[in-house]
């Protein structure tokens, strides 16, 4: 079997206004168009956008406009993007006028739906939506609350039945999310990155024993470990780099049961990833490096 790229950028979060707290947000656009080249010179299978494309100006007009901005800067890569709802993208949209604009630039999904999945080249890719409260209601502009976020309860019942599905067709699937399905503390306790009914969703995806990884963006300074035989990478963001700096995304690759992270760009040496270069997630047979393993 052939292997299989697909580009994979994270956070973003373009918007026409000045530097803040080390996020150079009108740069994003510039490093969004320059992924966008290198995707295609790659010739990439596919691409993924892990969310927050876009940050407030407090101006739904204005979001509207630099929403479009930051997607036309994807469309030098000709392939398909498959977009990740991020929180700051509904910030000022609800959830359909967001995936609307992506759908009218080639992007998925069509179906107006934050979560769904992708069939290619023997592989499920299963895009997940974390932007729900606990009472599984949809976060919408402005009634956002980024620390108390989970997947919705029909999104858990969605993701077993569509794990279960791929494995029947001998699919292997990779997940993708914004929010991180992860375990971590800070020094001021659980991070807030972390969805809260992580360990629900960790459960299905251990059980379906189809998962090879999950991939996930919101964290800027990226993350790496391995929970029970599953790898959660983190990408570090977009938008922190220095101006004038590469920007930073990567490529994931995929072939059989092997799974592997080149990291392109200047924003993977500051990382909390450990990666400079390329990552190997799962080896060729499938077993994950750095596992703490049995006796
Ligand atoms: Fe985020």
């Amino acid at each position: 079997m052939a292997m299989l790229r697909i580009g994979v950028l994270a956070d973003p979060h373009y918007a026409p206004r000045d530097t803040v707290n080390g996020r150079y947000y009108r740069d994003s656009l510039r490093k969004l168009r320059q992924c966008a080249q290198v995707l295609q010179s790659e010739r990439v299978d596919l691409a993924v956008n892990l969310g927050d494309l876009v940050d407030t100006t407090r101006n739904i007009r204005e979001v509207r406009s630099h929403l479009n901005a930051a997607l036309d800067a994807l469309s030098p890569y000709s392939g398909e993007w498959l977009h990740v709802l991020g929180n700051h993208d509904l910030l000022e949209l609800d959830k359909d006028s967001f995936l609307a604009a992506c759908t009218g630039h080639r992007g998925r999904p069509a179906e107006r739906c934050g979560y769904y999945f992708k069939d290619v080249g023997g592989y499920r890719l299963v895009v997940l939506d974390g932007n729900f409260d606990g009472m599984g209601r949809s976060y919408n502009r402005e009634e956002f609350d980024w620390t108390d976020c989970y997947i919705s309860p029909a999104q858990l019942i969605w993701l077993k039945d569509t794990l279960a599905q791929a494995k029947e067709k001998g699919l292997r699937a990779v997940v993708f999310t914004h929010e991180n399905l992860d375990e971590r503390q800070t020094p001021e306790g659980r991070d807030p990155h972390v969805v809260h009914n992580s360990g629900q969703v960790r459960s299905i995806l251990e059980e379906s024993g189809t998962v090879l990884g999950v991939i996930q963006g919101h964290c800027h300074t990226g993350y790496y470990q391995v929970i029970r035989g599953i790898p959660y990478f983190t990408f570090p963001s977009m938008v922190v780099d220095p101006d004038g700096a590469d920007a930073t995304f990567g490529i994931l690759e995929l072939e059989g049961e092997s799974m592997a992270v080149a990291g392109l760009g200047s924003g993977w040496k500051n990382s909390r990833t450990g990666l400079e270069g390329r990552i190997i997630l799962r080896e060729a047979n499938g077993a994950v490096p750095g596992e703490a393993r049995p006796g």
